[in-house]
């Protein structure tokens, strides 16, 4: 096990082995797996840019809480409107109307943020459920070898004693300063086991609820999510929350020490503050 030696540099200390194979590969596989299922993912919504809550969707049934879409204001100008919950906002350049004012695109995410980057519906869902089957096999590895090899219930699931140290651990990081002892922290713990253990699963699930042949086969999962439109809001949902959770990992890996992060995850080594005396830590 890792010793507490508590430094903002881990300059001048022991390389370990932090990350085992399975756990680089797997995070790489379903990096590269989401990336594509977001942009694919992005490009299937523009077909109909509108989030209901409910069995059915349908101009009868006011059910909608979420749509992006092109509006003509009362002086013919063509905007971007999103609207949440009845709340509409101008999001015109981005959201609903963007592209360059000479030659506007009526579409509801842009261009850049789609793949294909055209409106094609087809090729958006090819390249969809390519990427998911790799991403849900790669889920099913992590989660096979993890409960094996205990990776699970060592790194990541938190201890009640870990539990109670979480406001220690939110000061130190509004501090930035992060333990460089080859362990995670109990908030990366939070955070990663919220990440494999509700979010990729909740996707995975509505996902699969969404599918015609998964609803005959296992129709208990449109009981659960409460019927289609709400097993898509809530993938929708699952999809924002992976997100944020990118953008603040990224953030947190530069802040930590990115070039010492970025090797462990990529050759599995990792330099620790001091000496551990444990010796060697394989996650
Ligand atoms: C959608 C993309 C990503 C997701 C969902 C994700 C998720 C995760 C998860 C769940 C872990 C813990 C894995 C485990 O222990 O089993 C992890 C670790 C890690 N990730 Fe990512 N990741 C993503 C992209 C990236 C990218 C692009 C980078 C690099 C710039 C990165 C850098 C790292 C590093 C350095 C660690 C190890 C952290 C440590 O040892 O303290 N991740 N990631």
């Amino acid at each position: 096990m890792a010793g507490n030696v508590e430094t903002d540099s881990p300059e001048a200390g022991q390389v370990i082995l932090r990350h085992g194979a399975i756990t680089r590969i797997t995070h790489w596989s379903w990096a590269v797996a989401l990336f594509f299922l977001l942009l694919s993912g992005l490009q299937i919504f523009n077909a109909h840019p509108t989030l209901y809550i409910g069995e059915q969707s349908g101009f009868e049934f006011k059910n909608d809480i979420f749509s992006i879409r092109a509006m003509q204001d009362a002086q013919g100008r063509v905007e971007g409107v999103t609207t949440i919950f009845g709340a509409g906002f101008d999001t015109t350049g981005v959201l609903g109307v963007s592209g360059p004012d000479t030659a506007p695109s009526y579409r509801a995410f842009p261009a850049w943020a789609t793949l294909p980057s055209y409106q094609d519906l087809a090729t958006g869902r090819v390249i969809h459920f390519f990427f998911a089957w790799i991403f849900v096999v790669t889920f099913f590895v992590w989660l096979l070898s993890s409960l094996v090899n205990r990776h699970l219930r060592r790194d990541i699931l938190p201890s009640s004693r870990e539990i109670r140290t979480i406001p220690q651990s939110i000061r130190e990081h509004l501090r930035f300063r992060f333990r460089h002892d080859g362990r995670y922290n109990v908030l990366q713990k939070l955070s990663y086991a919220g990440v494999l253990l509700i979010l990729f699963p909740l996707i995975i699930l509505t996902g699969l609820t969404m599918s015609p042949s998964m609803n005959a086969a296992w129709p208990w999962l449109l009981d659960i999510f409460g019927g289609r439109q709400t097993a898509r809001t809530l993938h929708f949902v699952a999809m924002l929350l992976l997100v944020a959770f990118f953008v603040i990992h990224i953030v947190m890996v530069i802040a930590a020490g990115p070039i010492n992060e970025l090797r462990s995850i990529l050759t599995g080594r990792y330099r620790v503050s001091g000496e551990m005396p444990g010796g060697e830590f394989r996650k």
